[in-house]
């Protein structure tokens, strides 16, 4: 990491009161926290992630949204007929057939994770009622700390972010999902703003850490330096929408799920590292660990493209942890059923994938109405009536000249228009 990077923890070190003595005691008491809760993640493995019906949204009690909240991440059941996502999946397949030189990334030279965001099955499933009621869903666990409203922001309208599909074939190894973290490199310490989402972090406080709370989420950068794939709008979930059969071990995802702890964990990595010389007794008990901040490194994050690329935890620099017992497959999905996790929340894809038949996701993140995501909402939707590709993706080629890409009509429910920023015409 270039040397400025030692300034910029400096400048944290002297925003906060007490840092290094604050911060010394909070590393002593997450430790513990992180023992305890990586050794139950382990022993529960799948059942830990919660899962819930679609058609229960809203008579779930307390303890299951204080769950789902803790874990950040949740199987939605059944928010898409088996049958329509199924059919998705056919007509995605069709169109990927029909057009032979669509842009996709090639494992044995056989396409299967795809550069395309407006295909005729992509706009359908975005716009359906059910889809956007279970993101406005998620997004309403968030909140508003010390204010009661702001303007522009409504959590329970929900807009469209067009994203990509993928349809796995069995027996092909995946490499390029590692544990990561999206939405937000070197930017959480970086960008001030952004760094404000973990104010209580840095103070010491991490049990008060609230990965819920809106306000420094609306404005933070997560994307200062302007690389492609860098989500620059603020997504409160990420997920995808099953539109098959895909069950741990057939190249599903695997998350990390504790955000609070994690997060506390990877904010504050950087300012700790392993003591020099004769270690005592376990080496991952905080007696082992001190508090620098001279180096410029902030493990996980990696310069990329002229930006910066992670949270990219790993079992090396990240040893507490317990990636390789922690990172958790999410539980057997059917077709129509979705899987969101936190914008936080550490995940990767399996590389394996040793079922026996193909495994299809659509990427369908929740995303809230706010006034930076609807100003994207705006500009994308010009990609789409260009059949670009939307703005925070590499510019490949076009999808307008395929045969079966979606079109504005294939929206015809007035909250898809409005998701998607098209005019709803009054009957
Ligand atoms: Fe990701």
């Amino acid at each position: 990491m270039p040397e400025r990077f030692a300034e910029l923890k400096q400048e944290i070190a002297e925003s906060y009161p007490n840092f290094e003595e604050r911060v010394t005691e909070a590393w002593r008491r997450l430790l513990p926290a992180l023992a305890a809760s990586t050794e139950q993640i382990a022993k529960e493995y799948t059942h830990i992630i919660p899962q819930v019906n679609f058609a229960d949204l809203d008579s779930l009690n307390e303890e299951t949204i204080n769950n789902i909240k803790r874990r950040g991440c949740v199987v939605i059941r059944d928010v898409v007929e088996d049958a329509e996502a199924a059919a998705w999946k056919a007509a995605l397949q069709e169109y990927v057939t029909a057009n032979p030189d669509v842009p996709g990334w090639f494992p044995d030279g056989d396409k299967q994770f795809f550069m395309l965001y407006w295909t005729g099955p992509q706009v359908k499933a975005r716009a359906h009622p059910n889809v956007l009621a279970a993101t406005a869903w998620l997004n309403k666990f968030y909140h508003l700390k010390n204010q009661d409203r702001l303007e522009g922001v409504d959590l329970s309208t929900p807009l469209t972010y067009a994203d990509r599909f993928r349809i796995r074939h069995p027996g092909v190894e995946w490499q390029r999902h590692p544990p990561h973290v999206d939405g937000g490199s070197i930017e959480r310490w970086e960008d001030r703003t952004f760094r404000q989402c973990f104010a209580d972090i840095l103070r010491g406080d991490w049990e008060n850490h609230d990965p819920y709370d809106l306000e420094g989420r609306l404005n933070a950068r997560s994307s200062l330096y302007g690389r492609p794939n860098q989500a620059s709008i603020f997504r409160t979930f990420q997920g995808w929408l099953a539109l098959s059969e895909t069950a741990p071990t057939e190249g599903t995802l695997k998350v990390f799920p504790d955000v609070l702890l994690s997060n506390a964990y990877t904010i504050l990595r950087p300012f700790f590292r392993p003591k020099a010389g004769a270690v005592s007794g376990n080496p991952l008990d905080a007696e082992n660990w001190e508090y620098d901040i001279s180096s410029p490194e902030f493990p996980g994050i990696y310069p990329i493209d002229g930006g910066f690329t992670g949270p990219r935890p790993n079992p090396v620099l990240h040893p507490h942890l317990r990636l390789d017992e922690t990172m958790v497959s999410v539980p057997k999905v059917y077709p129509g059923d979705m899987v969101f996790w936190h914008c936080d929340l550490i995940h990767s894809v399996e590389q394996e994938h040793t079922g026996n038949q193909d495994s299809a996701v659509m990427y369908i993140p929740a995303v809230p109405c706010t006034p930076q995501n609807s100003a994207y909402v705006e500009r994308q939707k010009e990609s789409f009536l260009q059949g670009i590709p939307p703005p925070d993706f590499p510019r490949e080629k076009g999808e307008a000249g395929f045969k079966g890409h979606g079109c504005p009509e294939d929206i015809t429910t007035p909250i898809g228009k409005k998701a998607m920023g098209l005019p709803i015409e009054v009957a």
